[in-house]
């Protein structure tokens, strides 16, 4: 029992040792173009949700269902392509992505906490949940972009 919990326990870091190694070891201009990769997803996941959520879309409740679930996937996704050894690399991303960091996290783990929300609401198929969330989300992206991604 000992020694295959042992051994279990052992894959497990391996597992993790592989896991981490492989972000570490992706090459700089890979995880730019990855984390422009899930911009670009959120966008597209993101627009319909703002077009019907403020009104200048009929309002679909199974569209907002998905669409709001790719993008609690997709939220977590982009921020390990914001990795120290990608400063050098051209993109929108300003040097304060980088310099301060702890800021920029607690914005992209506040989307998290705010999109999870939305989806929530979403699968809930509550219209009224939907429209009260969607500021909070939206202003995490306004938040972000303003202090951290050039014009
Ligand atoms: C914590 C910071 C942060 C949050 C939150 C954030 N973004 Fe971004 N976003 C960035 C940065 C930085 C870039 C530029 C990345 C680059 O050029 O490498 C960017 C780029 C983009 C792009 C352009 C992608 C491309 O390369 O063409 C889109 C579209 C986008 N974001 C949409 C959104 C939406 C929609 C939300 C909210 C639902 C959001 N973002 C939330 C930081 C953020």
């Amino acid at each position: 029992m000992n020694r295959i919990m042992t051994v279990a326990v052992a894959g497990a870091a391996l597992a993790m040792g592989v896991a981490t190694e492989a972000v570490a070891q992706a090459k700089p201009d890979v995880l730019v173009k990855q984390r422009q990769a899930a911009m670009t997803l959120i966008g597209k996941y993101w627009g319909p949700i703002a077009g019907m959520a403020s009104g200048k879309v009929p309002y679909n409740a199974e569209a907002v269902s998905r669409n709001a679930t790719y993008l609690e996937n997709l939220s977590q996704m982009p921020w390990d392509g914001f990795h120290e050894s990608t400063r050098g690399e051209k993109s929108r991303a300003l040097p304060e992505a980088y310099s301060q960091k702890a800021k920029f996290d607690e914005i992209a783990d506040r989307m998290q906490a705010e999109i999870a929300k939305l989806g929530a609401a979403a699968r809930a198929k509550s219209e009224a949940g939907v429209k009260a969330q969607f500021g909070a989300v939206g202003k995490t992206c306004g938040g972000c972009h303003d202090s951290f991604r050039a014009k």
